[in-house]
C-alpha cells in the first residue's frame, strides 16, 4: 500500500479492554497496522495510561508522528493501590454503561480538530467486549472490525455459553446442577463433532445467578459480534481450523485468524516502534541476567497472568509442589497475586529454594519464554500466555481458572499435545511436583517440547509471507478496510 498524502492515509482508532491480556495484543496490532501504511490512535482508559507511564518508557507515550496515544476515563473511582488490576466485573460495567460518550467526544476531535490529529479516522478495531464502540463507527459509517484476542475455541466457550443462555440451560436453576454430574454433559460444540463436556466451558456458565455481571455481559459481547464489519481472532489456521470453520458459520461477517501477532511483527523490518512497551507492572530485567547463568532447558516459568488472585492454601501447595520437583524455577508474583500478600510464603521454602530459584514480581514474558533456559511453563492459560508459549516452542502445565482458560487447557493438554493439565477445581503439591517432573524430564515431557516446536514452525510458517496469517491480515486490510494497493 503506498498512501500518496495525509489525507488519503487509512486511519485506524484502535481500543482494548482497558486490561493486561488486551492491551498487549492491540499494542502489537496497532504496530502491524502502523507497518502497513496506517496512521494509528491508540485509546487507553486515564487509570491505565497513567500506569504506563509509570511502568515504562514515558517517551514512548508521546507517539511519534503516525502513532498517537489517547486516552477516555473508564468511569470507576481510583481508591486504594492505584497500581492494581482494577475488578474485572466493575469493569465491564462501566465500559458498557460509561465509555460511549468520551469515546464520540474523542472521534469528533479526531476528525475535526487540528491536522496533527491525523487524517480523517476510517475504521475502528474495538476489543471483543467494547462493543459500545460499535455504536460509534454506525452512527459515522466506517468499518468496525472487532478483535477477539482470544483463541478460536475460547471465542467458542463463549459462543456455547451464549447459547445455553438463550435455551434457558444457564444460569442453573440451582445449585445441585453444579454438583451433580450435569457439568459432564456433552454440548454441540462443533455439530457433534467432538466430545467437550459443560466443565470444559469458561467457568462463567457455573452460575445459579440470573443477574450474574459477567455471565449477562459476555453473552451481550458475543451477539454484539454479529454486527462487526469482520472479526479477528489471535490464533492461526493450522492450529484451530476445524473451530475457525465452524465459529465462521455462525455469524454472518468473515473471520480472520491473523496470529501470532508477535511473529509477524519479528519479521517485519520496521523497528521505530519497537520501544513503545505495554506492560502495566515495571519489568524485572533481571529475570533473563538470572536465566543466563541456567543451563539450556533447565528452568520452570511459573506464571498466572495479570489477573488471577491465589488463596494462601493454593500458594502453599503450589510452593511446596515446586520445591519438592527439585527442579529451578522462576516464579513471577504479581503485587496483587495472592489473597491477603505472597507473605503467606513459607520461610523454610524460601530458604530451601533460594539457591536454585528466582521469585519476580513482573517479567518481560516473551523474553523470558524464548530465553534457551526455559524448559516449560507452569501457567493459568491466559491466552496470551498460551500462544506466546508455542510461539516459543515451549510446553506447559496448565492450570485453568477463569475466563476462556478451560477450553485452552483441554485443546493444549488433548488437541495441540503441548500440554499436562491439572484440575483446574483444587490443587495439591503431590501434583504439582508430579506435573512439573514430568514436563521437565520425563518421556511424555520430551514429546510434548517435540510437538511445541512443531506447532513453533507452523506458526512462523503461517505469518511469513505467502503463510496463512499473513495472508488473512492481507484480505482483511484489501477486502474489509478497503485499502487499496
Ligand atoms: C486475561 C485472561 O485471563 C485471558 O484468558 C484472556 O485471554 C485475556 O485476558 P491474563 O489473565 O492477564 O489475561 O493472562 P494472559 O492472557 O496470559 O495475558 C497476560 C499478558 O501479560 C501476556 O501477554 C504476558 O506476556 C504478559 N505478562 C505477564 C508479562 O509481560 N509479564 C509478566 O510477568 C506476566
Amino acid at each position: 500500500m503506498t498512501p500518496t498524502s495525509m489525507a488519503e492515509k487509512p486511519h485506524a482508532v484502535l481500543v482494548p479492554f482497558p486490561a493486561q491480556g488486551h492491551i498487549n495484543p492491540f499494542l502489537k496490532l496497532a504496530k502491524l497496522l502502523h507497518s502497513k501504511g496506517f496512521h494509528i490512535t491508540f485509546v487507553n482508559t486515564e487509570y491505565n495510561h497513567k500506569r504506563l507511564l509509570k511502568s515504562g518508557d514515558p517517551n514512548s507515550l508521546d507517539g511519534l508522528p503516525g502513532f498517537r496515544f489517547e486516552t477516555i476515563p473508564e468511569g470507576l473511582s481510583t481508591t486504594g493501590d492505584a497500581n492494581a488490576t482494577q475488578p474485572v466485573p466493575s469493569l465491564c460495567q462501566s465500559t458498557k454503561n460509561k465509555c460511549l460518550a468520551p469515546f464520540r467526544e474523542l472521534l469528533h476531535k479526531l476528525n475535526h480538530g487540528p491536522s496533527s490529529n491525523g487524517p480523517p479516522v476510517t475504521c475502528i478495531v474495538s476489543d471483543g467486549v467494547m462493543s459500545f464502540t460499535l455504536r460509534a463507527s454506525e452512527e459515522l459509517g466506517i468499518p468496525n472490525v472487532v478483535f477477539w484476542t482470544t483463541s478460536a475455541c475460547g471465542f467458542m466457550g463463549y459462543k456455547q455459553c451464549s447459547n445455553l443462555m438463550e435455551s434457558g440451560i444457564i444460569p442453573f436453576k440451582d445449585s445441585n446442577y453444579i454438583k451433580d454430574g450435569c457439568l459432564e454433559t456433552n454440548v454441540d460444540w462443533i455439530r457433534g463433532k467432538k466430545r467437550i463436556r459443560m466443565k470444559d466451558l469458561p467457568i462463567l456458565i457455573r452460575t445459579t445467578n440470573p443477574n450474574d455481571i459477567i455471565l449477562n455481559f459476555l453473552h451481550g459481547e458475543v451477539e454484539a459480534a454479529s454486527r462487526a464489519s469482520a472479526i479477528i481472532l489471535h490464533t492461526f489456521d493450522a492450529l484451530e481450523r476445524d473451530v475457525l470453520d465452524a465459529l465462521s458459520s455462525m455469524f454472518p461477517c468473515n473471520i480472520y485468524a491473523i496470529g501470532p501477532l508477535q511473529l509477524h511483527l519479528d519479521q517485519s523490518k520496521e523497528s521505530n516502534l519497537k520501544h513503545i512497551g505495554s506492560s502495566l507492572w515495571k519489568e524485572d530485567d533481571y529475570c533473563v541476567e538470572w536465566l543466563d547463568s541456567k543451563d539450556p532447558k533447565s528452568v520452570v516459568y511459573v506464571n498466572f497472568g495479570s489477573v488471577r488472585v491465589l488463596t494462601q492454601e493454593e500458594i502453599i501447595e503450589l510452593a511446596w509442589g515446586l520445591a519438592n520437583s527439585k527442579r529451578s524455577f522462576l516464579w513471577v508474583i504479581r503485587p496483587d497475586l495472592v489473597e491477603g500478600g505472597a507473605e503467606a510464603l513459607p520461610l523454610d521454602f524460601i530458604h530451601e529454594t533460594r539457591e536454585s530459584s528466582l521469585m519476580a514480581r513482573w517479567c518481560p514474558q516473551e523474553r523470558v519464554l524464548n530465553h534457551p533456559s526455559i524448559g516449560g511453563f507452569l501457567t493459568h492459560c491466559g491466552w496470551n500466555s498460551t500462544i506466546e508459549s508455542i510461539s516459543a516452542g515451549v510446553p506447559m502445565v496448565c492450570w485453568p481458572f477463569s475466563s476462556e482458560q478451560r477450553p485452552n487447557c483441554l485443546y493444549a493438554c488433548s488437541e495441540w499435545g503441548i500440554g499436562l493439565g491439572m484440575d483446574g477445581d483444587g490443587i495439591s503439591r503431590d501434583e504439582v511436583e508430579k506435573l512439573v517432573r514430568e514436563l521437565m524430564g520425563g518421556e511424555k515431557g520430551k514429546m510434548m517440547k517435540d510437538k511445541a516446536m512443531e506447532w513453533k514452525r507452523k506458526a512462523q510458517d503461517a505469518t511469513s509471507p505467502g503463510g496463512s496469517s499473513y495472508l488473512n491480515l492481507e484480505r482483511l486490510l484489501y477486502e474489509t478496510l478497503q485499502i487499496k494497493n
